[in-house]
């Protein structure tokens, strides 16, 4: 929505006094636009996370505003101690994996997140994309130093993954589950993705960016209809909606809690609780690599995160990078 025409909409209701509904008519000179016009604005609104009242005869009133995951809503409260620290908050970004890279590079320390209210070009794996709809969900990147051989990285998809389910759990209802490598799942269908990038020399790994989106407050309308299908939300799941400042809190703690563990003991118990999450495991799966489909049973995952399958021949095949459908 236009900011301007936002502005004036926002001033108009704001100067009504608590509980008054501001007229169509009222509202039209406001924006200097016509009656019919409008619902048009009030219907913007409503999509930017407004609540309206519409009444005929009375006009509109804001029942409530958006929360938003600005820096001050997201540190009040915060329990970490490294991760959070440095929050760059914007409104709207064309990606915060973009800004989190910049950042790494002007040599941004561990831990600080990036986080966005709307990304309009919301990067996916393999070269897709993320829809990422104003106010709805977290769009967030993190930045980290681990100082790991190259070839370990993966393994921080799966322990972004581990956190992100444990999160959900604590404040939500929903019993979460992950599809390697890093899909969260609630009731089959798809909640979160994790991107993880990687900025490398030959002298090691300089940055790591998690990126996590997860549909919160997500709206079945608000999915495009490709995906209405296999992605959904945790209000859709659980019926409610729920904070999104308190969720990123909650997933910082625990991501935090996690990577020390990492640091300290290695992957070991990480992949064990994966494992515990694991929706694929044990199961027929058919993997569609970069070089073909291949059909089997997902045995486990190896001690560097990477997907065991064995085809009906027996042989069991190392799966790098996939998508699996069950
Ligand atoms: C996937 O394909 O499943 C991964 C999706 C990752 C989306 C997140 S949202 C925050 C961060 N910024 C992006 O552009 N992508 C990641």
């Amino acid at each position: 929505m236009e900011s301007n025409v936002k502005m004036k909409l926002i001033e108009a209701f704001s100067r009504a006094a608590e509980g008054d509904f501001v007229s169509g008519q009222e509202i039209a000179e406001v924006i200097g636009c016509s009656r019919t016009a409008v619902w048009k604005h009030i219907e913007e609104l409503r999509k930017e996370g407004y609540e309206l009242d519409a009444v005929r005869k009375k006009g509109y009133r804001i029942v409530s505003a958006p929360e938003k995951v600005t820096k001050t809503e997201i540190q009040i409260g915060l329990g970490t101690n490294r991760f959070g620290k440095e929050v760059v908050y914007e409104e709207t970004v064309s990606s915060t994996q973009q800004i989190a890279h910049r950042l790494a590079n002007e040599g941004a320390s561990e831990g600080t997140i990036v986080v966005a209210e709307e990304q309009v070009s919301g990067k996916g794996r393999l070269s897709r994309s993320w829809h990422s709809p104003k106010f709805t969900g977290i769009w967030m990147s993190i930045i980290l130093r681990p100082i790991i051989p190259i070839d370990k990285a993966p393994q921080l998809t799966l322990l972004a993954a581990v956190a992100v389910v444990q999160a959900i759990e604590e404040v939500t209802d929903t019993l979460p589950q992950i599809k390697w490598p890093n899909d969260i799942l609630i009731n089959g269908k798809k909640v979160t993705g994790i991107l993880t990038e990687m900025q490398a020399e030959s002298d090691g790994i300089h940055s790591v960016i998690i990126g996590i989106g997860i549909n919160v407050n997500t709206k079945q309308d608000d999915f495009p209809d490709d995906l209405k299908e296999k992605a959904t939300s945790i209000q859709i799941e659980q019926g409610k909606s729920i904070s999104r400042a308190k969720l990123i809190q909650v997933l910082l703690l625990r991501l935090e809690k996690i990577y020390d563990l990492y640091l300290e003991k290695g992957f070991s118990p990480i992949k064990q609780l994966w494992e515990g999450y694991a929706v694929t495991i044990g199961r027929d799966i058919i993997a569609t690599t970069l070089t073909g489909t291949i059909t089997g049973r997902a045995l486990g995952i190896t001690e560097e995160g990477v997907l065991l399958l064995e085809d009906n021949k027996g042989e069991v095949h190392k799966i790098y990078s996939a998508d699996i459908s069950l």
